[in-house]
């Protein structure tokens, strides 16, 4: 399974737990910092089967047919070639594979008032 943006890694905790022993969970995350945090946190909780790899942009370091599933929460939003991300997660997951993510879209124009609201941006 790979965790498209993992950040720390949380969601790989769970995703190490579905996989297995036998499985394997893999993360990419755009800055070194959070991919060595992730690394850091899964070893920390004694998972061994996992592989953080730091990417520059929305090429994934994978290849063709590599994963059963994607996983990915709150990054597809972040990206500016959404299509090169969508085109790059689905090359590496098998036929017949799954990708899950969650991401916040917008269907209409935000108001002024909340367009340049860094707070209300985060929540
Ligand atoms: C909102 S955080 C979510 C982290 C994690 N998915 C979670 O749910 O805790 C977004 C993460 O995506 C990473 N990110 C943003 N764009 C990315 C890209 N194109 N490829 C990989 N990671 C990316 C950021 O560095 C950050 O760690």
């Amino acid at each position: 399974m790979l965790d498209f943006g993992c950040g720390a890694g949380f969601d790989l905790f769970v995703a190490s737990k579905l996989v297995g022993e036998r499985g394997r969970v893999c993360g990419i995350d755009l800055t070194e910092d959070m991919a060595t945090r992730a690394r850091e946190n899964l070893a920390l909780a004694g998972i061994a089967n996992f592989e953080i790899k730091k990417v520059d942009s929305e090429t994934i370091p994978y290849h063709d047919h590599d994963f059963d599933a994607v996983i990915s929460n709150g990054v597809i939003n972040l990206s500016p070639c959404k299509q090169t991300a969508f085109t790059e997660i689905y090359r590496v997951i098998k036929p017949g594979g799954r990708l899950q993510f969650a991401d916040v879209i917008l269907e209409n124009d935000l108001p002024a008032s909340l367009a340049g609201n860094a707070e209300a941006w985060s929540q």
